[in-house]
């Protein structure tokens, strides 16, 4: 491991800080200072992980804003609006006034099920602290909430029994425009589609770094297909011309439900533990299952087509975040390793790129398809670590860490250049820059534990009062 000096450390931990004060509303955080002026689901569970490294009642002030959008079918909503105008598709759009708790402006998909995995975390930083017994107190009142979103997963999302979560809009995956969702997305053929104006376009000013104009007609239109019933997911199955098994959403909700389920066990709730866990148990072998031994890594299905999809994206790599198979996680470290991925010639920070360099869908600059995001490499090395890969954490922080010097918290990155693109700022990078910067340096290996210590960011203060 590197050790780096100390002041360099703290000029970025004190940068990330003022990246998410300065993106807090007093409500909520925004995802991005204007690009997504709102919160965004799985967005605010990683914020949260970064504010609980110096806030503990303001990381759980954000899960709680998010609760607060959940549906009555348990359903935690992809984005929660804020008052601020400038993003398209806006609330109208989604025409979800019906569905949302009253007062409350949501979108009518969701995103990854990372919730459960920041309540542990930020449990795990209160231990022993002066908030541990404000956080467990949340927790007990709010479990329920939490549980429910998994059960609507595995209930609805997972009603066929695979294990495996479905998903309507690539959007739901949180990796919009990866090529993994190419081929379904070239069997959606825009109808009469409502008139839009993008917005996206006009804060990205160069409009190669997003999903195309085409590629958007095909989102709207899904939206469109999604709002026409309503949301309702049997029917949703029925005319939705997207349908795929997310196997890195499944891989998350795996993750989760263990984490949910370490919750439960502290709150005494043993049968709901037990629940989580077999659902947890039954998603990770699932995700194992789906591995293409032509390339070791795990590939979506297309519902649509039959098909498994299998182009090399970080998605790939969602085994790293729940098998509990040594074999299958040594396998999947030595490709990550290999010239594919990390070993790629002329990488500027050894760390995983949205799309294979290999592959001839990699484009260096545009969004999830090929560009890296800070918060997967972080999501996927705490993972590592979390099941006995010290090592990997190691290299990926310290890589991770030099490319976060830049103070720019980039959205995501150029890889051979190292330039940050999208939104710059970006909250969930801050976040997981403050979350490499107070990890502590070992941690056993295993399953959760609750009371894995965890050293608080040099020269934080705990302030705010809890939800
Ligand atoms: N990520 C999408 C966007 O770029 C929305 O969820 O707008």
């Amino acid at each position: 491991m590197t050790t780096r000096t100390k002041p360099e450390g703290e000029r970025i931990a004190e940068a990330a800080r003022d990246v998410l004060r300065t993106n807090d509303t007093g409500t909520l955080v925004r995802a991005a200072p204007n690009l997504y002026p709102h919160q965004w689901s799985w967005d605010a569970a990683f914020v949260a992980i970064g504010l609980a490294t110096f806030d503990i009642p303001r990381a759980l002030a954000e899960l709680e804003h998010l609760r607060r959008a959940q549906w009555r079918s348990g359903m935690i909503p992809h984005i929660v609006f804020s008052a601020e105008s400038g993003y398209f598709p806006d609330a109208a759009r989604w025409r979800t006034a019906d569905l949302s708790p009253p007062g409350v402006a949501t979108s009518g998909i969701c995103q990854p099920a990372v919730h459960a995995i920041a309540l542990l975390r930020i449990r795990q930083r209160a231990a022993g602290g002066p908030h541990e017994a404000a956080v467990l107190d949340y927790l007990g009142r709010t479990f329920d909430s939490w549980l429910s979103w998994h059960r609507w997963l595995h209930d609805v999302r997972m009603a066929d029994g695979s294990g495996l979560v479905t998903i309507h809009h690539g959007w739901e995956s949180g990796m919009d425009n990866s090529p993994r969702f190419d081929a379904p997305y070239a069997r959606v053929q825009p109808g009469e589609l409502e008139p839009f104006v993008r917005t996206d376009t006009t804060v990205v000013a160069d409009v190669g770094q997003r999903p195309t104009d085409r590629e958007y007609a095909r989102y709207l239109w899904l939206v469109q297909q999604l709002a026409d019933v309503g949301y309702r997911d049997v029917e949703a199955d029925a005319v939705c011309d997207f349908a795929v098994k997310d196997v890195f959403a499944s891989a998350v909700f795996a993750v989760a439900c263990d984490d949910l389920a370490a919750i439960a066990d502290e709150l005494g709730r043993e049968p709901e533990a037990r629940t989580l866990r077999g659902w947890g148990r039954a998603s990770a072998e699932a995700v194992d299952a789906t591995i293409d031994p032509a390339t070791g890594l795990a590939c979506d299905v297309d519902l649509r087509a039959d098909t498994q999809i299998s182009v090399p994206c970080i998605s790939g790599f969602a085994p790293l975040l729940s098998t509990r198979d040594r074999g299958v996680r040594g396998a999947q470290e030595a490709l990550l390793a290999g010239p594919d991925w990390l070993g790629a010639p002329g990488l500027a920070s050894r760390v995983p790129c949205s799309t294979s360099p290999a592959s001839g869908a990699f484009r260096a600059r545009q969004y999830w398809r090929g560009p890296t995001w800070p918060v997967l490499t972080w999501f996927l090395a705490f993972q590592s670590r979390r099941h006995g890969s010290s090592d990997l954490f190691d290299s990926l922080r310290d890589a991770s860490v030099a490319q976060l010097s830049d103070l720019q918290f980039g959205e995501y990155y150029e890889p051979f250049t190292g330039e940050p693109l999208g939104s710059l700022r970006q909250s969930w990078t801050a976040a997981v820059a403050l979350e490499w910067l107070t990890t502590e340096p070992q941690v056993p290996t295993g399953r959760a534990r609750l009371a894995e210590p965890a050293a608080p960011a040099a020269g934080a203060r705990q302030e705010a009062q809890p939800p």
